[in-house]
């Protein structure tokens, strides 16, 4: 296993996800002889930054990561999220208390703000964070999805106080915190914590991209999950958490830093695991249902009205993106049936939000899975 020294502290450069362990959205306690088991195996091998969120199965993931940890707390890392409807300040201070009793400590490592939420002042939640790492609960703030905007104005809120770990999604089919969240981090000493870094499982949601990678995984003997894990580490400043249950996933994961890819071989990644943006019409993208709520917007009059009472609502979001003038890309995948040549993957909520703010021209950013 390979470490970054942070501030005097080893952290492992591959890390652990616990998304998905103790339960999906509520607590089942009916795997979780096999899910201690796999985080166990992971600490075994060298592995002692451990993600979790108090959203997970609704606390369980914390749970099991507490049980996992107990008699040797000092030897791990434990980052976790407080949930963006909790971000007032007696919310923050609440969760965050409820988290260490789950967890089973007296000290959170790393505590993150799990996804912004528009309706809270940042000012709240930043005045929350001091308060909690004042006291010694937390020992580093942290923020997830976030953009960078978001981030320097939380880091401006902090004053003192630093945002010390960005989390974002970060893999082979999406690069894009290599434009700017990556290299704030590489400027201002703080890591970079990947999630899905092996983009849910698929690795790399592209053919393209996939027989590109086989190339560099046949010449080193290595499988596609490690040249990939290997790659995205590159920089010295990123962590990434994979998420695994099974044994052989766990021990290729875990070695996926034995080999070095050489310095031209990680330049030709660079410029060949590209996955460029697209600009299609959005009449072209067959909305899928929510996850949560098993409906799904349909038309831009649907988004304009907020039929599935999102918060913020597509129209608040528009309006920011519209501010901001920068849009996110979504995600598709090719999907050829009647009208429609994609289908709406992730994203959806900011799918409408970016069609409404581009209402005249009608036409989305896109990253296609082929
Ligand atoms: N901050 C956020 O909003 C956010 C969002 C998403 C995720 N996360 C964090 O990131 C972690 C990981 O993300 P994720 O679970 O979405 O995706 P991921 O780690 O990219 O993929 C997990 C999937 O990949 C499989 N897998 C693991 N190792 C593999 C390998 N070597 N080869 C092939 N398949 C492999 C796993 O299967 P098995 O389990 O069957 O082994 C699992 O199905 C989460 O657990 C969570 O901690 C954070």
């Amino acid at each position: 296993m390979d470490y970054i020294d942070f501030k005097g502290v080893k952290l492992s450069k591959i890390g652990l996800g616990t998304m998905g362990m103790g339960g999906r959205f509520e607590r089942d306690v009916s795997n979780d002889k096999q899910h201690l088991s796999a985080i166990e195996k992971h600490l075994q091998l060298g592995v002692n930054f451990i993600d979790t969120a108090e959203v997970y199965a609704n606390g369980g993931s914390e749970e099991l990561v507490g049980q996992a940890i107990s008699g040797a707390r000092s030897e791990y890392f434990i980052a976790t999220k407080v949930s963006p409807e909790h971000l007032a300040y007696e919310d923050v201070i609440a969760s965050c208390k409820a988290s260490l009793a789950r967890l089973k400590t007296d000290y959170i490592d790393l505590y993150q703000v799990h996804w912004p939420n528009p309706d809270i002042p940042l000012a709240e939640t930043m005045r929350a964070m001091k308060e909690l790492k004042a006291q010694g609960l937390i020992r580093h703030i942290g923020l997830s999805n976030f953009d960078l905007e978001g981030v320097h104005q939380c880091q401006a809120l902090l004053g003192d106080e630093k945002v010390a770990f960005i989390q974002a999604e970060y893999n082979l089919f999406d690069r894009s915190a290599e434009e700017d969240l990556i290299p704030y981090c590489v400027e201002n000493g703080c890591i970079f914590i990947a999630y899905s870094p092996l983009d849910q499982g698929s690795v790399v949601k592209s053919a393209e991209l996939r027989s590109e990678l086989r190339n560099y995984s046949d010449r080193y003997g290595q499988t596609d999950a490690q040249i990939a894990l290997n790659f995205l580490v590159r920089s010295g400043h990123v962590i990434v958490i994979p998420k695994a249950l099974s044994d052989q996933n766990i021990h290729t994961n875990c070695s996926a830093l034995n080999f070095e890819l050489s310095p031209e071989d990680v330049q030709r990644l660079e410029s060949t695991l590209v996955n460029p943006v697209v600009y299609i019409d959005y009449g072209k993208v067959k909305p899928t249902k929510d996850m949560v709520n098993d409906l799904a917007i349909k038309t831009i009059e649907d988004a304009e009205q907020n039929l599935l009472h999102h918060s913020p609502s597509p129209i608040q979001l528009a309006e920011e993106l519209k501010t901001k003038g920068k849009f996110k890309a979504i995600r598709v995948s090719k999907h050829e049936s009647g009208d429609y040549q994609y289908l709406l993957e992730e994203g959806k909520l900011r799918f409408w939000a970016t069609v409404i703010a581009n209402k005249e021209s009608g036409i989305v950013p896109v990253l296609i899975r082929s």
